[in-house]
């Protein structure tokens, strides 16, 4: 009985712990993303310069790629942990009271105006980005 509650507990905590996304995958899901919305190709040259108009059809975009991340779910909004998790890399440990954790929470919110779920995540997503862009740049560098 005892280890069946050790292993009950380990799914849990197993199964809420965010997996570090890396390079392939960034390009992964921004190619997924791409296909799905059909982005122009002139949209996606900003992309990768980490431009991000504010059209609806980037905030689709920015939505897909923070869903597939799982940085945001439309239902729930946006994940902190997750997204601090990810900036913190595997090897590092995300503290919940540190400056990073403030920045990101600053940005997000829970769409008190009834924004449809892409405004909603571009608001958030270009927040964030704008104000981390160097740490989320670095977190899915080519490895050295
Ligand atoms: C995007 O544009 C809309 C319409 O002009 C505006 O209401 C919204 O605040 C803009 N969003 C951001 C994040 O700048």
């Amino acid at each position: 009985m005892k280890l069946f509650v050790v292993l009950c507990t380990l799914f849990v905590l197993n199964a809420s712990a965010y997996v570090v996304k890396s390079r392939d995958d960034l390009l992964q899901f921004r190619n997924e993303c791409v296909s799905e919305l059909e982005i122009p190709e002139n949209l996606v040259e900003q992309y990768k310069k980490w431009q991000y108009p504010n059209d609806s059809v980037t905030q689709c975009y920015l939505k897909c790629v923070f869903v597939k991340f799982g940085f945001f779910d439309t239902a729930s909004g946006f994940n902190v942990e997750n997204i601090h998790q990810q900036l913190v890399g595997s090897q590092g440990e995300a503290n919940h009271d540190d400056a990073v954790h403030a920045t990101i929470e600053s940005c997000v919110d829970n769409n008190e105006q009834g924004s449809n779920a892409c405004e909603w995540a571009y608001r958030g997503a270009t927040c964030f980005i704008k104000n981390n862009l160097q740490l989320v740049q670095r977190s899915v560098a080519p490895s050295a």
